[in-house]
């Protein structure tokens, strides 16, 4: 069949590939370690499932506002004053279908056709993609392990041209668990102050599950002044486990988030009214689950850590964020499996998953070669299982 030629600038996402594959070999029997998943393995917390409950049995099911309940804005408002020191009225913000969407809609916003976007790679698959259905081009610029993947000023200044429209942030970041400190952030925004025209869009998903020590930070606590150009984006997926509902939102200047309100009137509408309650109850309602989530990743990230820091070849740096660690596999680059030479990330992948039962997601198309992203969105049971396969794997290889 004849596609629009804008498909030609996308692919399928690899990360839910891969997981679709382990799935069906776990649904046909096989007994597989899951390190691909992108989501909590915790259970929405009861009370917000309550909340959702309730609002079926009131008949809470019709269209609500494109941009949100006032109810549902109203707490998203005073969540960000409260975590995040950041005022905003309810006018400022659009709740979506996921963070996804808010992300989705703000590049369909904001870009021209040949506009740039300045994603610092290893990235979250989607943020290019998303940019090339907007028409834009992503331009990836490197971050380095060695610096914790903090992007380097330097860098990001020289990679701004006339067209660049818009930079992303992502701390704690997805796949690297990199986390930018207020350090960091400064340096950043110097760059940002002599380039006046980029957008900046912050991407908080992974706010709640930091490990730094550190209270969380971003841009706009460094630079109150760039919230005329800055979009904040957050969503309920990974602080309440609770990625099926689907819900995200996003804060900033207002014509920009009318802009983004017009394009999901025009495609989506609302998120689910039920889910929305469902939301209104999370942000209001008691943290313990989300810390206790959170200290619980923080156990399975440092078993995690140590069982790959033992492993011969593999190197790996303790994520200060997130639920992935990202170990740096080039160790095992060209040695023999069964002896056949490891030639990257994918092959490794796929070596695992298809001999060793384990899906690990490769690097490569995270701008990543030379690296596995590992969820520990697992048990800690899981986790040992996996290393002692990591291990094996490890162990049989030659050469
Ligand atoms: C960095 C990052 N941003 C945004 C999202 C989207 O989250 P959601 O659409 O579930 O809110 C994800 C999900 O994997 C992510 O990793």
């Amino acid at each position: 069949m004849k596609l629009a030629r804008r498909l030609d600038s996308i692919k399928p996402s690899p990360t839910l590939a891969l997981n679709a594959k382990a799935k069906a070999l776990a649904a046909a029997g096989e007994d597989v370690v899951g390190f691909a998943a992108g989501e909590p393995d915790f259970d929405t917390p009861d009370h917000i499932k309550q909340a959702a409950i309730q609002a079926l049995a009131e008949g809470f099911t019709k269209y609500t506002a494109t941009a949100g309940t006032p109810e549902l804005r109203a707490a998203i408002c005073d969540k960000l004053k409260k975590d995040n020191g950041l005022t905003y009225a309810p006018e400022q913000v659009v709740v979506s279908n996921g963070a996804k969407q808010c992300l989705y809609n703000f590049f369909q916003a904001v870009l021209d056709e040949g506009d740039e976007v300045i994603i610092f790679n290893p990235a979250w698959v989607s943020y290019p993609d998303m940019v090339a259905l907007a028409a834009g081009r992503p331009v990836l610029v490197p971050t380095r392990e060695e610096d914790g993947w903090v992007p380097d000023p330097g860098r990001f200044e020289r990679a701004i041209t006339p067209r660049t429209r818009a930079v992303v942030f992502n701390s704690p970041s997805n796949p690297t668990g990199g986390v930018l400190s207020a350090e960091a952030l400064g340096a950043l925004v110097r760059v940002l102050e002599r380039h006046p025209v980029l957008l900046v869009v912050t991407d908080d998903i992974y706010e709640k599950l930091l490990y730094t020590g550190r209270p969380f930070v971003q841009v706009l606590n460094i630079a109150p002044h760039l919230a005329d150009r800055t979009l904040v984006v957050n969503g309920l997926s990974k602080a309440f486990a609770m990625t099926g509902w689907r819900l995200g939102y996003a804060a900033g200047p207002k014509p920009l988030i009318a802009a983004m309100n017009m394009i999901q009137d025009q495609s989506t509408s609302n998120a689910s009214s039920i889910g929305q309650r469902a939301a209104v109850a999370a942000l209001r309602g008691p943290m313990d689950t989300v810390d206790l989530m959170a200290r619980e990743f923080l156990a399975r990230r440092d078993l995690f850590v140590a069982g790959l820091q033992a492993l011969p070849g593999v190197r790996v740096r303790p994520p200060e964020g997130a639920f992935y660690v990202f170990p740096n596999v080039q160790g095992l680059l060209g040695r023999r499996h069964r002896g056949k030479a490891l030639q990257g990330s994918v092959h490794i992948s796929q070596v695992l998953l298809d001999d060793y039962r384990l899906a690990a997601v490769p690097g490569e198309p995270f701008g990543g070669e030379g690296y596995l992203r590992l969820s520990f969105a697992a048990s800690r049971a899981t986790i040992e299982k996996g290393l002692a396969r990591l291990r094996d794997f490890v162990g049989g290889l030659t050469g």
